[in-house]
């Protein structure tokens, strides 16, 4: 594990990231996590934005390592996007879309990095596959679906709730013994002792609750597998159904959960 210092002064930088962009406060006139699919009409184009909404949350069955077409089997797990993304991209610090279209190329590590190319870093680590061919049909329901989340949102701004948020750091190290105790209280029901969740039952790929690791879920390169960003995620958003406004877990138990997690990520 790396060391606690190096962690907290990680997070900062985390939260520091996409220099140049804008951070929009709080107490914001206009809830940006509306956009749906529902109201759009009949067409070529909203077919597309509805499509590329049916790969976020039904991934498997389109693109996955068991999708129906061998020539799609691009996934080499059976995650889907919404696995992580959860509500289809619209749930604040479950790494949301709502700016992610307006923020896009963004600058990460000297590097001018294309939407394109930050769909393809999930694709290979947390979906452990294949890039999307940059020009196919699926990167473009993809980018048309996100294009269609951040409609009207600001341009060159992420707006409050996007990425994941930074969780404080505490007086005592993260503990992976605790973090044993919080799985079996806390997680254990849905994601299994194993981790390996449940299987979707009809039609036959896919989950129901998503494995946490081995070969059907992410690999060790994905974000989720870093112990501040899984400890961030789980804090605001599991026990599946809560939210970062009424978490039910203590920021050290997220910590805790996390480094028990953490060897099983990294494989
Ligand atoms: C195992 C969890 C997981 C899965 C599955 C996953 N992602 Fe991600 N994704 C993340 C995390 C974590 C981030 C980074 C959040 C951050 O940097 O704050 C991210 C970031 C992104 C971003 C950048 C969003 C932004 O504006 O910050 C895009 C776009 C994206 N993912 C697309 C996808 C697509 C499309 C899929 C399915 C093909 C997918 N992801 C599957 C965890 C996941
Ligand atoms: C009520 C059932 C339930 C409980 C309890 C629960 N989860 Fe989840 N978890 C889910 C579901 C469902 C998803 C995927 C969301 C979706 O598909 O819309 C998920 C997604 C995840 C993910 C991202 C996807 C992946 O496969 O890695 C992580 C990490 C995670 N949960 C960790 C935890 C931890 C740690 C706990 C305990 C603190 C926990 N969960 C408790 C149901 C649950």
């Amino acid at each position: 594990m790396r060391d606690w210092a190096t962690i907290a002064a990680a997070s900062v930088i985390a939260a520091l990231s996409g220099l140049g962009i804008g951070y929009l406060l709080w107490a914001w006139p206009t809830n940006w996590y509306t956009a749906d699919v529902s109201r759009l009409g009949p067409g070529a184009e909203n077919d597309l934005i509805r499509y590329g909404k049916d790969l976020i949350v039904d991934t498997p069955r389109h693109i996955g390592k068991s999708a129906s077409d061998p020539a799609l089997r691009f996934a080499g797990n059976d995650l889907a996007c919404q696995s992580c993304h959860l509500d289809a991209g619209l749930q604040p610090f479950a790494a949301p879309f709502v700016s992610t279209f307006a923020t896009y190329p963004m600058m990460v590590n000297d590097h001018v990095q294309t939407l394109r190319e930050r769909i393809n870093g999930c694709m290979t680590r947390s979906m452990n596959g294949k890039p999307l061919p940059e020009d196919g049909h699926e990167m473009q329901a993809l980018i048309a679906y996100i294009k269609f989340v951040g409609t009207d949102s600001p341009e060159g701004v992420r707006v409050a709730g996007m990425g994941l948020r930074p969780l404080p750091t505490t007086a005592e190290q993260p503990d992976a013994t605790r973090g044993e105790a919080v799985y079996a209280k806390f997680c254990a029901n849905c994601h299994k002792a194993d981790g390996q969740g449940e299987k979707r039952l009809t039609p036959h790929v896919g989950y129901t609750i998503p494995p946490l690791w081995g070969d059907d879920s992410f690999n060790a390169g994905a974000g989720m597998a870093k112990l501040d960003y899984a400890a961030a995620y789980i804090h605001d958003n599991m026990p599946f159904g809560i939210d970062y406004q009424d978490p039910v877990l203590t920021v050290q138990q997220a910590w805790d959960v996390a480094a028990y997690l953490e060897p099983a990520f990294a494989g």
